[in-house]
């Protein structure tokens, strides 16, 4: 089976302090770019001869099929999560519960998204089902996730994701980010990963 890029599910021209440039740039070259590399990395696992592989081939080849998919994956999350929306009263609730409240919870999602300003990563909001919470989760690259838990809020910290609208001011890119939120994308996935 070979994966197929998703449909851009934001709209890049319709975003505030975004440019349509960017959005578009990020969407076919980086995430369009995981794809490809899964596929030609799946390419080489189903011809691989896994009785005599050296090792350093099989850690490479699963090391690298785990970091684009996650890639992946969380590039779909992060354009899904751009599209200012209002959040669900499940939402809100959740949020009161786990941080105090709307504003707690992104004065924290965005101070760790500053944080990592100058570096890469992801800053994600993710369901843990172990404990019946959110929490905001960070990681240094793709393959950096709580185990357990399911991401549904994701803010891209790699240059590429700002450099070309915000030169190094990070900070201004998550301010950015934190006024496009797609909230009612986000408590949609809440719903369905609490059943309810
Ligand atoms: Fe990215």
């Amino acid at each position: 089976m070979s994966y197929e890029m998703k449909p851009l599910t934001c709209n890049p021209g319709a975003l505030s302090g975004l440019s349509e440039k960017i959005i578009v740039s990020h969407y076919e070259n980086n995430y369009g770019g995981a794809v490809k590399r899964l596929n030609a990395i799946e390419q080489e696992l189903a011809e691989l001869d896994w009785a005599t592989a050296p090792v350093f081939v099989v850690n490479g080849l699963k090391r690298e099929e785990l970091i684009a998919s996650n890639s992946m994956i969380l590039h779909e999350l992060y354009f899904d999560s751009l599209g200012a929306s209002p959040a669900s009263a499940g939402l809100l609730a959740q949020l009161q519960q786990d941080f105090g409240g709307m504003a707690q919870w992104a004065a924290q999602f965005a101070a760790m998204g500053k944080a990592q300003g100058g570096g890469s990563g992801w800053v994600l909001l993710a369901w843990s089902a172990r404990d019946n919470k959110l929490i905001n989760t960070w990681a240094s690259d793709h393959t950096c996730n709580l185990a357990g838990a399911t991401p549904i809020l994701a803010l891209d910290m790699y240059e590429h994701s700002y450099h070309m609208d915000f030169g190094a001011k990070a900070a201004a890119y998550v301010e950015a980010f934190m006024n496009n939120l797609n909230l009612a994308a986000a408590s949609s996935k809440l719903a369905a990963l609490k059943g309810a």
